[in-house]
């Protein structure tokens, strides 16, 4: 199957998010890739739940929801409420990673785990049936338009290993520093989920951009 393409709402023009919105309803790409950030787990505060409301108004493709907070378990019946379909919560943030996918599928959301640049892909390696996604983020998260780490081809190639020989089905999505010039590099070491902001919003073309990460 061909890789998905979420555009990252976070570098999208907050003055004039319905065009924006209505832009990726109109392109390539696949989903919306929502960031939502608290200034504790990450240093950054983007937006909260009347802004994602506002969003779900508009979009007519899937809401991929990225929590950046501490003890998301508070709000996982909000952010179903709210319309997300893939809800990602960060394995540094939960305690008990096990209980929060199976209630984030139990609201009948796929349920995603994000990972940071410092973490092992092997911290997954008990719960390999028991997520839909795997966030693996190729910045520190908190901010868009940050350079990719390289780093990040050898844990999505031992990923996609780990996740073939237990025979489980998941995507590997990467976030941060996605563009036109390493989403095909990305795809063949596994992944199949590209999230981009700058390399879209900021594009002079995101259109184009998008059909370009899309088509890589
Ligand atoms: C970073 C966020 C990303 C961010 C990506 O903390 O999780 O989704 O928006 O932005 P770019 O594509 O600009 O690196
Ligand atoms: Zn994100």
């Amino acid at each position: 199957m061909a890789h998905l393409v979420s555009p990252s709402l976070l570098a999208a023009d907050f003055a004039n998010l319905q065009r924006d919105i209505e832009f990726v309803n109109s392109s390539d790409a696949d989903w919306f890739h929502i960031d939502v950030m608290d200034g504790v787990f990450v240093p950054n505060i983007s937006f909260g739940m009347p802004v994602i409301k506002a969003i779900a108004k508009h979009a007519d493709k899937p809401l991929d929801v990225h929590l950046m907070i501490v003890d998301p378990d508070r709000y996982l019946e909000v952010f179903a409420n709210l319309g997300a379909d893939i809800l990602t919560v960060h394995i540094e943030a939960c305690d008990h990673l096990h209980r929060t996918l199976a209630a984030i599928r139990a609201l009948g959301m796929k349920a995603g785990v994000a990972l940071n640049p410092h973490t092992p892909v092997e911290s997954l390696s008990e719960l390999l049936h028991d997520f839909d996604l795997v966030c693996l983020m190729s910045v520190n998260p908190g901010f868009g338009g940050q350079s990719f780490i390289e780093r990040t081809y050898e844990k999505v190639r031992k990923l996609r290993k780990m996740g073939d020989d237990a025979g489980a089905k998941f995507h590997i999505e990467i976030d941060g520093g996605v563009t036109t010039s390493n989403a095909s590099a990305l795809v063949e070491a596994g992944a199949d989920v590209l999230v981009a902001g700058s390399a879209i919003f900021r594009a002079e073309n995101p259109g184009d951009a998008t059909s370009a990460i899309k088509n890589a």
